[in-house]
């Protein structure tokens, strides 16, 4: 029955982000958001996003940007903005607007990060921002005839700086500010120091908050998800990207080809864009990933916790039978694992009786929200290869309820006289199992 009690559709919704949250506890995740985010008068919403991030556990760098802010500085001035290959020329005066915008933004950013949690009571009013000289710059020089004098670029970061700051739980803000060895100031573009930041710090996400829209196939689908082959491309195919999105993209191919990390683009203008990106499934942004997302691997002792999330509601339901946490540690060798991003949707185990080149297919469970979509059959199918890589011609399974899809894929009925002798000896009478066997080719 449908419930649209606002109160239940927040408890269902919170419940489902419930492994997201902690699957993104203590990682790390640069923000960068452009300098129009701050003209918005959604930015303190945005900002208070930022902060419960933190609160849910995340080490979050934010990392500015201040286009229209030096902008508005220097008409002040009396100042006409230079650019040359899409990039500001920073002249003597025009540094000293650069100044004057990013710190008047940043005062600002962190009187946000202060309130936005903060209030009389509440554990958020420890919310802490840091910032420093933490981005090392070097001057573009010139290029093409055109010197860019105060324009940078990101040279080097100080990594373990910022790590420290945020082993400290603190919020670290970046601003597309730089500085030379030797003390000169150079203003860098907010992208270049978020993606070379995220390097540095080995971030776990990288996300740009975009001013245009979502990324798009050339059929107008948002694209949720990019391999960076796949990237590469959409960028090589000459498509009409709007330019920020294609420089994010860029940026992402080449974070993600040093540095395995995953990189969001999510529209800024959605509300709560961020928080439904990180923790519900579908994400609302483009994710760029340098291997597809979801890959089978064999179980280790770290995913006990992550097996039993997902196998005990069927345990209770008594479509799979039970398996205790120590039972499950001592097995951990016979199961394979479908990691999604660090999130274990899927699992099946693979029991062998050597004497009898007989092997049981158990405890085959997909998350229900992944559920529908060919992966069942993608994990029966690795089982049976598996099987067959350990010299096993027949795999069989006991299922209460799912005879007919074992059925559908070509398992026969059987008995309990086809069962390994070491299996027929476990076999619960009172469970009253169906037996289904498999010839491997
Ligand atoms: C069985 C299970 C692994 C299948 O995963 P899946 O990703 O949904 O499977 P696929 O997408 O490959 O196949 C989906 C098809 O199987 C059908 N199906 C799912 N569960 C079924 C069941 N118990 N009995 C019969 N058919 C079933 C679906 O209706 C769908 O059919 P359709 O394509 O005609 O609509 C999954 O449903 C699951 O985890 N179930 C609970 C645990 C379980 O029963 N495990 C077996 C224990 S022995």
């Amino acid at each position: 029955m449908m419930n649209d009690d606002p109160q239940q559709i927040g408890l269902d919704w919170f419940r489902a982000a419930v492994p997201y949250i902690a699957a993104h506890r203590d990682r790390t995740v640069v923000i960068a958001i452009a300098g129009e985010a701050a003209l918005d008068t959604e930015f303190p919403a945005l900002l208070r996003d930022i902060a419960q991030l933190r609160a849910l556990g995340s080490r979050v760098v934010l990392v500015h940007g201040a286009r229209p802010q030096i902008e508005a500085r220097l008409h002040e001035r009396g100042l006409t903005p230079r650019y040359a290959e899409g990039l500001r020329v920073t002249d003597a005066d025009a540094l000293e607007a650069v100044c004057d915008a990013i710190g008047r933004l940043r005062v600002r950013i962190e009187g946000l990060l202060t309130r936005t949690l903060g209030g009389p009571g509440k554990a958020g009013a420890r919310l802490r921002v840091a910032g420093g000289n933490f981005v090392i710059a070097r001057p573009m020089g010139v290029r093409n005839g055109i010197d860019f004098q105060y324009t940078g670029e990101v040279r080097r970061v100080d990594a373990a700086g910022i790590l420290r700051q945020l082993d400290d739980g603190q919020i670290v803000l970046l601003s597309p500010l730089g500085y030379s060895p030797t003390g000169e100031v150079f203003n860098l573009s907010g992208e270049d120091v978020a993606t070379q930041v995220a390097a540095a710090v080995k971030a776990d996400k990288l996300v740009f908050l975009t001013e245009a829209g979502p990324l798009r196939d050339p059929d107008q689908h948002t694209l949720a998800q990019l391999t960076v082959p796949a990237a590469e491309k959409l960028l090589a195919g000459g498509q009409d990207l709007p330019q920020e999105l294609a420089s994010h993209l860029r940026s992402a191919v080449e974070v993600c080809t040093v540095h395995d990390l995953r990189v969001h683009l999510v529209d800024r203008h959605i509300d709560g864009g961020l928080l439904i990106e990180l923790f519900s499934r579908r994400g609302i942004g483009t994710l760029v990933s340098r291997e597809p997302l979801e890959r089978l691997r064999g179980a280790t002792l770290d995913d006990v916790g992550g097996i039993l999330d997902l196998i005990q509601p069927l345990e209770s339901e008594g479509i799979l039978i039970r398996r205790t946490r120590e039972h499950l540690e001592l097995e951990i060798d016979c199961f394979q694992v479908l990691d999604a991003d660090g999130l274990i949707i899927g699992t099946a185990g693979l029991y062998t009786f050597p004497e009898t080149g007989a092997a049981e297919i158990a405890c085959l469970a997909l998350h229900p929200d992944y559920r529908g979509g060919g992966r069942g059959d993608q994990l029966l199918e690795h089982m049976e290869a598996l099987a067959l890589r350990r010299g096993h011609r027949q795999v069989f399974v006991l299922t209460t309820r799912t005879a007919q899809w074992f059925q559908e894929r070509g398992y026969h009925p059987g008995s309990v006289n086809d069962l390994p002798a070491a299996r027929q000896t476990l076999y619960n009478q009172a469970r009253n199992s169906r037996i289904f066997v498999k010839q491997l080719a």
